[in-house]
C-alpha cells in the first residue's frame, strides 16, 4: 500500500471521532468490555498499544466487537507490523518513522500513523507521501502552539496528536484545521478498569466523543 493510500486511510479512521482512545491492556479477559464500553459511548476508532504481552490477542478480541476499528500502537519494528497484522489490526501508529517500519507497512498493506515530533521529521514524511501523521510526544515537543505554527508553512498535513493530552487541553488542539483528531489514555483510566467499572469508560468516552 503506498504513502498516499495509507495517509488516506489514516484520514478516514481520525475522522470517526475527535479523541482516539490509547489502551495499554493488561488484561485479556478485559479486553471485549473495553472495547463495548468505549465504542458504546462513540469511540469507534480503538489504538491498542503493543507494550504489554497480551496486546496482540486484545487486539484479535476487540476486532471482533461490532463498530469498532482496532489499531495496534507502539510499532517498533517490522516483526510487530506483521504481528498487528495478523492480529487483525485495521491500522498501526508508531511513535516515530523509520525506513524499515515504513517499509512493512508498505509491505502488509497496514495503514500507518507515522510519529514526527520537528518540522525536518515531518517533511521527510511528507516527501515520501504522509500527508496525515501523528505528532508525539504532543504536549512535550509544544502541543498545539507548535502544530498551530507548523500550519502556516506546511498546511497539508494534519495531525494526530498524542502524549499529554485529556479533556482539559483537547479542544485546545482540535481548534486547529490542521488537527484530525487527537489520542489519549484519559478515556480509560486503569482504576475504571480496574474495578470493570465499564459505565465509566463509557461515560468518559461519551464526554470524549462530544468535544467537537
Ligand atoms: C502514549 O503513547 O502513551 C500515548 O501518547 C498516550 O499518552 P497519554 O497517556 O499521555 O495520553
Amino acid at each position: 500500500m503506498t504513502p498516499a493510500e495509507q495517509s488516506r486511510r489514516a484520514a478516514e479512521i481520525c475522522r470517526l471521532a475527535p479523541v482516539v482512545p490509547v489502551l495499554v491492556i493488561d488484561d485479556l479477559a478485559q479486553a471485549r468490555a473495553l472495547a463495548t464500553a468505549l465504542v458504546a459511548g462513540g469511540l469507534p476508532a480503538l489504538e491498542v498499544t503493543l507494550r504489554t504481552a497480551a496486546a496482540l490477542d486484545a487486539i484479535r478480541v476487540m476486532a471482533e466487537v461490532p463498530g469498532g476499528r482496532v489499531g495496534a500502537g507502539t510499532l517498533l519494528t517490522p516483526a510487530d507490523v506483521k504481528a498487528a497484522k495478523a492480529a487483525g489490526a485495521t491500522f498501526g501508529v508508531s511513535p516515530g518513522a523509520t525506513d524499515r517500519i515504513l517499509d512493512a507497512c508498505a509491505e502488509y498493506d497496514l495503514p500507518l500513523l507515522p510519529g514526527a515530533a520537528t518540522a525536518s521529521e515531518i517533511m521527510v514524511l511528507l516527501e515520501k507521501g504522509y500527508t496525515v501523521q501523528k505528532f508525539f510526544p504532543a504536549e512535550q515537543s509544544g502541543g498545539a502552539a507548535f502544530l498551530k505554527s507548523i500550519g502556516s508553512p506546511i498546511p497539508q498535513v494534519s495531525f494526530c496528536p498524542t502524549g499529554g493530552i485529556s479533556l482539559k487541553n483537547a479542544r485546545d488542539y482540535l481548534a486547529l484545521p490542521n488537527i484530525l483528531c487527537v489520542g489519549g489514555s484519559w478515556v480509560a483510566p486503569k482504576e475504571a478498569m480496574a474495578r470493570g467499572d465499564w459505565a465509566e469508560v463509557t461515560r468518559l468516552a461519551a464526554e470524549a466523543a462530544a468535544l467537537r
